[in-house]
């Protein structure tokens, strides 16, 4: 259905007012893959309404898995998995659905799922996903666009040395060796807020996973986990989002249920830009813009802490209206400036050349139709349109809805006018 609907919005107005920020969708998801190698009922609350959560409840539920939904708390009982297999149009759904390779083959010895291929943001390998998962006794056949994958001793500890900080490598290791036997040493691990939110969720569940959010991760395997309560934590990309569509807007916001410290990589440039942001209780920011803001200079993805990838997008539509040129260096994903040919339909000037994009501020953005063809860069098209005068209209939603709960209901809390037709 999201694929005949438009989010329209009349831009312009100032935003003002107080936003609750979701729970993490890169955060659920591993979760819902360590859920099913509990035997019970795992309980996570601040579970975000997404299309991803739904695809992830649906690969749990062909495995054999029972998910319930209750508002923003899912159960997942996991104690009969009858399948091993995860059918290719799940795959399609969701590339990260490899998630669930570790666990399915730590629990089950066995696991059988189509390739995930390629992606909006070009092409999504596996390989260190596979090569940890050989190291760790899998045997993986490679077949016909299938991985077929066996452990019939189970899968044992292995020191493993990631030659990048992949963030879904990591997981699915620590996933893996939370039930090997032995002792798992992930080298390079990836440092995202994520994987120490995953570390405490095993842990809770009786596992024996340290160092998670350094660059070792040490897993000792146990025989058993047990069920546990988790709460998901905030998305700091849901969050990094809308405080950039309160720059745009010259508006003043309140984010809660945040993690301002998950946010500095973003609030740094933000305050670069000139917006003042602070952070104030456990979990609440403030941040208050005003026009003209001035371009951050240089501003390089990178691995965490780094400036997160994810957040690229939203940041390059700010910087559209920011006085100066912004260079942006795109240091993760191959093909990740879709969104500036639709920036350009707003009237933003903007040139890219391989992994660096160069953003020359302009006075004025103008309405424009637009298309979404990817979730972040979505995200983009939106915080544009709410700084462009006149009306924008935005197709391609499904690709915004995998990661934002009620966008245009959140956005027109805060005096957005924006509705989904
Ligand atoms: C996760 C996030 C995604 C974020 C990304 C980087 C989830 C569900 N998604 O994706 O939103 O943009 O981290 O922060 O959490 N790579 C390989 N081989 C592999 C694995 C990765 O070459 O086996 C490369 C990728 O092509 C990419 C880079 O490593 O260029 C980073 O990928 P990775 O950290 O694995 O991202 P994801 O876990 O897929």
């Amino acid at each position: 259905m999201a694929e005949q609907q438009r989010i329209i919005i009349s831009g312009g107005k100032r935003l003002e007012g107080e936003i609750a920020v979701q729970g993490a969708k890169n955060g659920a998801l591993p979760l819902f893959a360590a859920a099913a190698l509990c035997g019970g009922e795992s309980v996570l609350h601040n579970c975000p309404k997404l299309s991803d959560c739904d695809s992830a409840c649906r690969i749990l539920e062909c495995i054999g898995c029972k998910c319930k939904r209750e508002k923003n708390t899912v159960t997942v009982d996991s104690s009969v998995i009858g399948s091993v297999e995860v059918p290719t149009h799940l795959m399609r759904e969701m590339r990260s659905s490899i998630i669930f390779l570790g666990a399915i083959l730590t629990r089950c010895k066995s696991c059988r799922l189509s390739f995930p291929g390629g992606c909006e943001l070009g092409p999504r390998p596996i390989d260190f996903h596979l090569a940890a998962l050989r190291e760790m006794g899998a045997e993986i056949e490679e077949k016909h666009g299938f991985l077929d994958c066996t452990a019939p001793s189970g899968l044992h500890g292995a020191k493993i040395t990631l030659s990048f900080s992949s963030v879904g490598a990591t997981e699915n290791i620590m996933l893996a060796a939370s039930l090997a036997e032995g002792v798992t040493e992930i080298h390079n691990a990836a440092r995202e807020p994520e994987i120490t939110d995953l570390a405490s969720f095993i842990n809770k569940c009786g596992g024996k996973v340290s160092g998670a959010g350094g660059s070792t991760v040490t897993i000792e395997g146990v025989e058993k986990l047990r069920p546990c309560e988790h709460k998901i934590m905030p998305d700091r990309i849901a969050a990094a989002t809308y405080l950039c569509c309160a720059a745009v807007s010259g508006g003043e916001l309140i984010l809660t249920e945040t993690d301002h410290n998950d946010l500095r990589p973003v609030t740094a440039v933000l305050e670069q830009m000139g917006c003042r942001i602070y952070s104030y209780g456990q979990s609440n920011m403030f941040i208050n813009a005003k026009k003209p803001l001035i371009s951050p200079g240089t501003v390089r993805t990178n691995v965490h802490p780094g400036f997160p990838t994810d957040a690229q997008p939203p940041l390059m539509a700010l910087t559209t209206l920011a006085a100066g040129t912004t260079v942006f260096v795109e240091n993760i994903f191959e093909n990740r400036f879709k969104h500036a040919s639709e920036l350009a339909r707003l009237g933003a000037r903007i040139s890219v050349e391989g992994k660096v994009a160069v953003v020359t501020g302009v006075k004025n953005l103008s309405g424009a139709e637009l298309m979404a063809t990817d979730l972040r860069g979505g995200a983009a098209l939106i915080t544009a349109a709410l700084g462009a005068e006149g009306v924008s209209r935005i197709s391609g939603l499904s690709h915004i809805d995998r990661g934002y709960e009620n966008i245009e209901g959140v956005l027109r809390s805060v005096g957005a006018d924006i509705k989904r037709m």
